[in-house]
């Protein structure tokens, strides 16, 4: 199985290292317009493959797409990453140009790949993806829900002084600071519901620092994260690859789901070889569907700016 990941920048190169560390694919071909940045990256990844004991074929290659011909997953994390004080929204008019002309020259090597975005703004990117292409909608997977899900639960795991195994957790809506939607009510400690164990500030507080949770590192890091961000495109690969069917939360075409149509924005969905294959509809309660709606109009508002940009 072939993963080709455009962009070798932190969360790129990163996801590529994971997914050759973890032997999620046989091949990664690392694609970036630096010259000579993803070759370099992709031999330093090589040679650790003897000192962990992957077979994966990781390879660079300076923007020649050729090199990425009949990719099974395609990863588009190229653009620009936030800078502190800079919300992810401000990256559109820059990362637009790139996501499109990248989404093109990705098809026309790999017509059948299943493409996951990661440039920011994500929800938006996804969306711009899916129109620019005009594939089915289930082969575009923007990722999202799956990092913030993560940070949910580490958050969680740290309040409850709990092993983040334990942990279910679930973020939904945009990818935003103030878009993001974690579920603190459906929140569990191997099942139990988390409420037992965390007052409702307790949970106030987690759910506010997962919100920013990308926000915070970028703060401390002077430019967006990549550890996380890079494993949890890792993990949705694996689930694409290897037709796990993992429910995670992504962002995805919705026509009706959720009670919206034409956007993409983050839903628990069931990931499996035809990319997603199923959204699953969670009941949310009166305050929840109005943050979904809330959310939906933040997204929708930064779609609308698209037509100014890329037309
Ligand atoms: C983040 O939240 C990269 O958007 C990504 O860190």
């Amino acid at each position: 199985m072939k993963v080709t990941v455009v962009g070798a920048g932190n969360v790129g190169a990163t996801c590529a290292d994971v997914i050759a560390f973890r032997k999620i694919a046989s091949e990664v071909v690392v694609l970036d317009i630096r010259e000579n940045f993803a070759e370099g990256k992709a031999l330093d990844m090589m040679q650790t493959a003897t000192l962990t004991g992957f077979d994966t074929r990781v390879s660079g290659s300076t923007n020649d797409y050729a090199k990425t011909a009949k990719s099974d997953v395609v990863v588009i994390t190229s653009g620009v990453p936030r800078k502190p004080g800079m919300t992810r929204e401000e990256l559109i008019g820059i990362n637009a140009g790139i996501v499109k002309t990248v989404t093109d020259n990705v098809l026309k090597h790999s017509p059948d790949a299943i493409i996951v975005v990661v440039s920011n703004p994500m929800d938006t990117m996804t969306y711009l993806a899916l129109k620019e292409s005009k594939i089915a909608k289930n082969r575009i997977i923007g990722m999202g829900g799956i990092l913030d899900s993560a940070r949910f639960k580490c958050y969680l795991s740290m309040a409850l002084n709990a092993s983040a195994n334990d942990i279910e957790g679930m973020v939904i809506g945009g990818h935003g600071d103030t878009t993001m939607i974690p579920l603190t009510r459906l929140a569990s400690y191997k099942g139990v519901p988390v409420s037992q164990f965390l007052n409702a500030d307790e949970m106030k507080k987690v759910a506010a620092d997962t919100m920013v949770g990308g926000a915070t590192l970028t703060g401390m890091l002077g430019t967006s994260a990549w550890y996380a961000p890079g494993a949890a495109v890792a993990a949705l690969v694996d689930s694409i690859l290897n037709n796990q069917k993992k429910l995670f939360t992504c962002s995805v075409y919705l026509d009706g789901e959720y009670g919206q149509k034409d956007i993409c924005m983050g839903v628990p969905v069931i990931i499996g070889k035809k990319g997603w294959e199923q959204i699953v509809d969670i009941k949310l309660n009166d305050e929840e569907k109005a943050a979904f709606a809330k959310s939906a109009d933040a997204v929708r508002s930064m779609n609308n700016v698209l037509s100014t940009i890329t037309a």
